[in-house]
């Protein structure tokens, strides 16, 4: 498994004081392999993702830090979900090609493009545990990723063919930066694909839906429950 978290210089100030607070002797992988569950997805039932459940004490992980990032990674969102399956049904999008996973939590996106024949696959969020998830996740399901811990939304474009973006359009600061980004990377020429299931600070005026699928999404109580979610391109001359 290729590692970038180590190297990574762009994380928050507020990512590193978080990473100070835990102790160095908490073993996330250990803790996340002991207290999840391997299930199969739903809808992808050849890929299996460590996955919280009732007895996960998944409040552990944060310790005592009330800044502590959500688990995200933890549960199954619609966004992740829509895109997930719409690669695994047209793998050509990604096939031979450089995919940059954006916001990858699980790892689900980039373990279903790695699959689907990917050349490399980078899998990149801010929050440490997602990066431990991730890691994991893609071992378990037979594929090799390049896990980066870092936010790149005020960065340049990233040297990748293909950005992915599932269910990154949930709050609405980050979906501004996270659309500049997506706008910046397909002005150099990479195609962007977003999965969403129309959270309100989706910018739908700016994207053109692709495909459609009713997918589980945690964001709906986590019973299961099901929503409609689209996969989206970017309008190629943004309306600015
Ligand atoms: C709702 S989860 C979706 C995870 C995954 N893409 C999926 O659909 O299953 C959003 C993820 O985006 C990550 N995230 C938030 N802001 C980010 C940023 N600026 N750069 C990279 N990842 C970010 C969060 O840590 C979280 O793991």
């Amino acid at each position: 498994m290729r590692d970038k978290t180590e190297s990574m210089t762009s994380v928050s100030a507020a990512d590193g004081a978080h990473a100070q607070k835990r102790t160095s002797s908490f073993d996330v992988s250990a803790f996340i392999a002991r207290n999840l569950q391997l299930l199969p997805v739903p809808g992808l039932q050849d890929i299996q993702l460590y996955t919280a459940h009732s007895g996960s004490r998944l409040s552990r992980l944060g310790g005592t830090d009330p800044d502590a990032p959500a688990p995200y990674w933890a549960y199954g969102w619609g966004g992740g979900a829509v895109l997930a399956r719409h690669i695994a049904e047209n793998p050509h999008l990604v096939r031979d090609r450089r995919v940059l996973d954006l916001g990858t939590g699980s790892g689900l996106v980039a373990i279903i493009a790695a699959r689907a024949g990917a050349t490399s696959v980078v899998a990149a969020d801010i929050d440490e545990n997602a990066i431990a998830a991730a890691r994991l996740n893609a071992a378990a399901n037979g594929v090799e990723l390049d896990l980066l811990r870092a936010d790149l939304l005020d960065g340049p474009p990233p040297s990748v063919d293909m950005v992915l973006a599932g269910d990154l359009f949930y709050d609405e600061a980050l979906a501004k930066r996270a659309l500049a980004f997506l706008e910046t990377c397909r002005a150099a020429g990479i195609d962007v694909l977003i999965g969403d299931p129309y959270r309100a600070p989706l910018p739908k005026e700016r994207l053109h839906c692709i495909s459609e699928f009713s997918v589980p999404d945690f964001g709906l109580g986590g019973d299961g429950s099901e929503a409609r979610a689209g996969v989206f391109s970017l309008a190629t001359v943004p309306d600015l």
